[in-house]
């Protein structure tokens, strides 16, 4: 176990939690409350909601009625804390807003949004290094701990990486935020699809479906190749030659889903994307008819070991993914709050922390990988 958890003498600080009683910020605050001493601040623009979920927190947590839309509100709120996990959603149109009182209120800031908050904030850098201040965007599953295995993987098992084949299967629920963000996303990265990664470039494949067989409980699965900007970061950190990454959300409703949201993109409205939104959730409802909830990253590294060319496995499944989201997100601020962050500025999580800690940190929290190396 950790030295740093529940250290005895270490100074309490105020962790504040924003969307503190929606589905990924109750498991923050669950897996803060677990693993640290620190105050907790819960708020939420629905009192009586934050009443219920305090009520059943228990001691050690207080509430503040906060909408993110009212500025003086989230002034108030931010100034309470030391550090602010926004768990609000969607958080595409939540956007900066958070970030930026957090920043003017001088506290650290963890959201697990995607890269486009970290786009949108990374023009503020120089303000969040000169308060001193550590802001970490994607401090979730996807983005987030997706970047984190591989290089911790390649950085401590391996002396050097040739090639990465790594897949992300998720079947879970999802939250009418998690749904709204995940159709922002789909629909702006046309050409995210169907490539990979080879000698620093990206190249359209042929073969963009993959029925794959992952270990137990997920077994058989379609999954297409993706690839996003903050692999290529890691890819191009860790050396690696050539990356596939196949992805999988949900099953044939799901895809069915995202099928129909983009032949129908040019109707994007509000009003619209409020629909596609409840339609996904309905959809990946539909495919938990015929497979339990799971989520699982499997990790397929060849490389160097002491001159010897290897074959690193590797897997982590997590049934619950808003326990994994809340786990990675408590961690994060845990890191950053216990001077185990980087030094001041805007980072994505997989530079933003110390990433062997974070490491140990979810083991300590029940989240382990499986491991096995092989000489090729
Ligand atoms: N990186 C990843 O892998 C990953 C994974 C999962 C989720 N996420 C992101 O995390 C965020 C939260 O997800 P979630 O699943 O927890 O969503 P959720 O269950 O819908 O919860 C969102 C919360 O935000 C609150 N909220 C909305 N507007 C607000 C406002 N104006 N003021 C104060 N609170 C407000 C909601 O409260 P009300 O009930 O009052 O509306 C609710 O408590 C989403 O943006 C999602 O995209 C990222």
């Amino acid at each position: 176990m950790c030295d740093y958890h529940k250290e005895k003498g270490a100074p309490q600080k105020r962790i504040g939690i924003l969307g503190g009683y929606g589905s990924v910020g109750v498991e923050v605050a669950k897996s803060l409350m677990a693993t640290t001493s620190h105050k907790i601040l819960l708020g939420g623009r629905n009192g009586e909601k934050l009443g219920l979920i305090v009520e059943k927190l228990g001691t050690g947590v207080a509430s503040m009625v906060v909408d993110v839309y009212n500025q003086s509100a989230l002034g108030e709120f931010c100034s309470r804390c030391d550090i602010v996990i926004n768990c609000t959603g969607p958080s595409r149109q939540v956007a900066c807003k958070v970030a930026l009182t957090a920043l003017q209120q001088g506290c650290h800031y963890v959201d697990p949004a995607d890269n486009s908050l970290y786009n949108a904030l990374i023009e503020k850098n120089e303000v969040v290094k000169q308060k001193g201040l550590l802001f970490v965007i994607s401090a979730g599953i996807i983005p987030g701990i997706l970047e984190v295995l591989p290089m911790y993987l390649v950085n401590n098992k391996l002396d050097k990486a040739q090639s990465l084949e790594y897949y992300f299967v998720s079947y879970d629920r999802l939250s009418f935020s998690s749904a709204y963000d995940i159709i922002c996303g789909f629909l702006s990265e046309d050409d995210a699809g169907m490539v990979y990664y080879e000698d620093g470039r990206i190249k359209k494949s042929s073969f963009p479906m993959k029925n794959m067989c992952l270990p137990q409980p997920i077994g058989k699965v379609d999954t297409i190749l993706t690839f996003t900007d903050s692999m290529k970061d890691v890819v191009e950190k860790c050396n690696v030659s050539k990356c596939h990454l196949y992805t999988a959300l949900g099953g044939k409703s799901t895809r069915k889903a995202l099928y129909d949201i983009r032949l129908s993109r040019q109707e994007k409205t509000e009003s619209q994307m409020a629909s596609w939104s409840n339609l996904l959730v309905d959809a990946m409802d539909h495919d938990l008819n015929d497979r339990k909830a799971g989520n699982m990253f499997h990790l397929i590294i060849t490389g160097e070991k002491g001159g010897v060319y290897k074959k690193l496995t590797a897997t982590l499944f997590f049934k619950n993914g808003f326990r994994l989201m809340g786990i990675i997100a408590a961690s994060t601020a845990r890191l950053i709050i216990d001077g185990m962050g980087h030094d001041p500025g805007c980072f994505l999580l997989h530079k933003g922390i110390h990433i062997g800690k974070m490491m140990e940190l979810l083991e300590e929290s029940g989240i382990c990988v499986s491991q096995s190396i092989e000489t090729l």
